[in-house]
C-alpha cells in the first residue's frame, strides 16, 4: 500500500485533494476537501465529479466523510477515460467540480439481521450503509467478493461494523473459491435468520444475488450503477426499469428493490457506450503522472 499525504498546513481550496492512497494495484482512495458535502452526506448517496474544465461528468459513490475536517472519501478504479483522468491528479491539486450529496439516502432502520453482499468496489458504497445499519441496532453479516485477494478494500472498516465477514474470490486466493452467492445460499440453507440483503457491486453480480434471495422472499435492495450525467433527473441517462416502470436512478434511487429491477436492460445500457469509452481512453490527451 502506498500512501501520499499533504504535510503542509496550507489552507485548502474547495475540492482540493488532501490525501491520496493506492489501496491495491488498481484501486485509488482520495480524501477531498468538500465541507458542504461532508456536512450533509448520508449513507447511500453519491457524487457527480468533473475532474477538469473540459472533462465529462461521472458518478462516484460517497464512501466516507468527516464533518469536522470537512472532507469526503471516494474510491475508484482507473477503468475508463474519466477515472484515469481523475487518477492523474496529485495531492494539492483541485478537482474542477463535485456535485453532491446526490440521490436518496439508504432507508436505515432496525430490520434485524442484514447481509451486506459486496462485490469489488461495491464495498466502498456498502461501508457507510453497513455502519449506519449497525448504529441502528441491526446485526450485520458481510460477504466480500473479488476476483482475487489483492482487490479487497475496507476490510478492517467492514469488520468493525459486522458480526461476521466472509470472503470469496474467483481464484480461491482468499475465502471460498467462487462467488459470494454460494456463501449466501449456504446461509439460507442453514436457515440463518436474514431479514434483509443489501447487494452492491457489478450489475451481473447484483442480478445473480437477487435470484438467490427471490425464492425465499428475502427483501433485497440493490444500488443500481446506471450511467449518469447530470445526476439531477434532467438528462435521462440513468433510466432504469423497476417493476415495469421507468425510473431515474439518480433521483428515484439509486437503491431499488432488486427483485423488481430489470438488470438485463441495465447491463445492456451499460455496454452501449463501451466502444466510445475505448476510443476516449486510448485516443484522448492522456497526461499520465506517475503517482507511485
Ligand atoms: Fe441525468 Fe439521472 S443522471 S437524469
Amino acid at each position: 500500500m502506498v500512501m501520499f499525504e499533504d504535510k503542509t498546513n496550507a489552507p485548502c481550496e474547495l475540492f482540493t485533494i488532501v490525501k491520496k492512497e493506492k489501496v491495491s494495484s488498481v484501486i485509488n482512495r482520495l480524501v477531498i476537501y468538500a465541507p458542504d458535502i461532508a456536512a450533509k452526506a448520508q449513507a447511500g448517496q453519491f457524487l457527480i465529479i468533473k475532474t477538469r474544465e473540459t472533462s465529462e461528468r461521472f458518478p462516484l459513490t460517497l464512501s466516507d466523510w468527516n464533518k469536522k475536517d470537512g472532507t469526503i472519501t471516494i474510491f475508484f478504479r482507473e477503468t475508463g477515460f474519466s477515472t484515469t483522468e481523475l487518477g492523474q491528479l496529485c495531492i494539492g491539486e483541485k478537482i474542477q467540480s463535485i456535485a453532491g450529496p446526490l440521490g436518496n439516502p439508504s432507508e436505515i432502520r432496525k430490520y434485524g439481521t442484514v447481509v451486506m453482499a459486496c462485490g469489488g468496489l461495491g464495498t466502498a458504497a456498502a461501508y457507510p450503509i453497513a455502519r449506519a445499519l449497525k448504529e441502528a441496532g441491526n446485526t450485520v453479516i458481510t460477504l466480500l467478493g473479488a476476483r482475487d485477494k489483492t482487490l479487497f478494500i475496507l476490510e478492517k472498516e467492514m469488520s468493525s461494523v459486522s458480526s461476521a465477514v466472509m470472503y470469496s474470490t474467483d481464484d480461491g486466493s482468499k475465502g471460498q473459491k467462487g462467488q459470494i452467492t454460494t456463501i449466501l445460499q449456504g446461509l439460507i440453507d442453514k436457515k440463518e435468520q436474514i431479514d434483509l440483503v443489501f447487494v452492491i457491486g457489478p450489475s451481473i453480480m447484483m442480478m445473480v444475488t437477487s435470484e438467490v434471495t427471490r425464492p425465499f422472499g428475502i427483501k433485497t435492495i440493490s444500488s443500481l450503477n446506471a450511467i449518469m450525467v447530470d445526476g439531477m433527473g434532467m438528462c435521462g441517462a440513468c433510466r432504469v426499469t423497476v417493476d415495469g416502470q421507468t425510473k431515474f436512478a439518480c433521483v428515484d434511487g439509486p437503491e431499488f428493490d432488486a427483485h423488481k429491477a430489470n438488470f438485463k436492460e441495465l447491463i445492456q445500457r451499460l455496454k452501449s457506450y463501451a466502444s466510445e469509452e475505448k476510443i476516449a481512453l486510448h485516443g484522448g490527451n492522456c497526461q499520465c503522472h506517475n503517482h507511485t
